[in-house]
């Protein structure tokens, strides 16, 4: 007999159930939340948290590290800083400061959230707060506050040269800093070097000519990014060997330098068929830190990370209803959201980032090609590939289904809401999502909170000034 029910299809096609996803009663169930169950309580659309993810993935980081450290001899430490950047929101902050992390910092409003959290006891003075960023005025005043407040561990680092002159200006007693070099881009992107960051070649001049005699600063960190991510290719390696080459000729002329911060990056699922090898990626690294290191005979440097999208990114969940199926010509269908794609996972638009699509209900009927449509009028609000192949297939809707096919995007969890600009008004007017965390309870209990209801019109119109 054939098998042709969308269950089959992903049966067939991927391994599954797989961590976080499985069925019952042919219903989807994410991370052991029933998801029928929170649309039956809330409706969609609805964006969820589920916060226990995050613990998890940060013990999952620092586990691989610390393993590789062992078994390899690395006697630097490890640090997992937790980019605010991905999630600001307080019960994510809160959720990773459980865990022993430390922060980085990217911008001048990212210093009173900082101010904030102190307030609130999340963390003290002695936590290690690295300050990224292009700095302004403002920014470079905020950190130089924080210093000057008796703040142990900030570490602003430098984006460029002239940013010295704001500490050299704005900080009383000593300062802690780190330097960026700016890596080069993918061979396939538009520049050439990356514009974050002081140029390679001009690092340790600059620190022979500004720092190395100056008694207010003392430079612990170097720090490089690759934006296009932690990935097992000539590209990635080539940029981690140039930084730790660098980090080894740094440290022989500045013996303070204890610390190599190699960024975020780390990749999450955005399919069910995704692949990569954590432990072998974590384990390479460790070694070619410490090869390089032996090598020059240096010490081996305390690691950094600032993972963002690994920490958050699979806590996430949107949840729609599909409203309508709209046959346009022969081939094609539209399964009609009630949503925009466009400005709910903005990615998905902009960098033409993919997410885990699955069905909710319906596994067991047929399965079909279709193309999925948001509410607002743009023709870029559509979803129609996924990472292994460019279509997308989901279950018919029967005629007299009794109830209607419900979507679900998944490890949407980072930076969606600040690029969409949470609550803020919208393309089309289309309203924000209303918003479930789930979380454990004191006694361990998984329970569920409305955080915030779905936008309401008043709040646009008032953004707009009509009321
Ligand atoms: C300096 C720096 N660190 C960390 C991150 C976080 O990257 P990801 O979310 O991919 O881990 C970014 C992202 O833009 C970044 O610019």
């Amino acid at each position: 007999m054939i098998k042709n029910r969308y269950f089959d299809l992903i049966d067939q096609t991927f391994y599954f159930p797989q961590e976080g996803f499985d069925i019952e009663d042919g219903n989807l169930i994410f991370n052991g939340v029933p998801l029928k169950y929170l649309i039956n309580k809330y409706g969609t659309p609805l964006k969820l948290t589920y916060l226990p993810k995050i613990g998890t993935q940060i013990k999952k980081a620092k586990n691989m590290f610390n393993k590789a450290r062992k078994a390899l001899g690395y006697k630097g430490k490890y640090h997992y800083c937790y980019c605010t950047k991905s999630s600001h929101f307080s019960y994510v902050v809160q959720e990773v400061l459980r865990h022993g992390v430390e922060l980085e910092t990217s911008s001048s409003f990212d210093i009173d959230l900082i101010r904030n959290i102190v307030r609130k006891d999340w963390i003290d003075k002695d936590t290690i707060i690295v300050n990224n960023g292009f700095k302004t005025r403002e920014y470079a005043q905020k950190i130089s506050d924080l210093i000057n407040d008796g703040f142990q561990n900030v570490i602003p680092v430098l984006d460029n040269k002239t940013e010295l002159d704001y500490y050299e200006e704005m900080v009383k007693g000593k300062c802690n800093l780190g330097i960026r070099v700016a890596t080069d881009e993918e061979p396939n992107f538009e520049f050439y070097t990356s514009r974050l960051g002081i140029r390679g070649s001009e690092v340790l001049n600059y620190y022979k000519e500004r720092l190395a005699k100056n008694k207010k600063f003392k430079v612990t960190m170097l720090h490089f990014f690759v934006d296009t991510g932690i990935k097992d290719s000539i590209y990635y390696w080539g940029e981690l060997k140039k930084a730790v080459k660098l980090y080894c000729e740094l440290k022989k002329i500045c013996p303070s330098l204890t610390a190599l911060n190699i960024g975020g990056g780390m990749p999450i699922r955005n399919s069910l068929g995704f692949e990569f090898d954590y432990n072998y990626m974590v384990r390479e690294i460790v070694n070619l830190l410490l090869s390089a290191c032996q090598e020059e005979e240096i010490p081996e440097p305390d690691i950094f990370t600032e993972f963002g999208k690994y920490t958050v990114g699979e806590s996430g969940a949107l949840i729609f209803s599909v409203l309508d199926q709209k046959q346009q010509n022969d081939a094609e269908v539209w399964y009609m959201i009630d949503n925009s794609l466009i400005t709910t996972m903005p990615d998905s638009w902009g960098i033409a980032e993919r997410f885990i699509l699955l069905p909710i209900n319906k596994w067991h009927n047929e399965y079909r090609r279709v193309n999925i449509g948001g509410l607002s009028c743009d023709n870029s609000d559509y979803y129609n590939s996924e990472v292994h192949e460019s279509q997308v297939y989901l279950p018919l809707i029967g005629k007299n289904d009794p109830e209607p096919l419900y979507l679900g995007f998944f490890h949407t969890g980072a930076y969606q809401d600040s690029l969409s600009g949470y609550g803020g008004i919208k393309h089309c007017l289309i309203p924000s999502p209303k918003h479930v965390l789930i979380y454990k309870d004191a006694k361990g209990n998984i329970v569920d909170k409305l955080y915030r209801a779905e936008q309401q019109p008043e709040e646009m119109l008032k953004i707009l000034g009509y009321i």
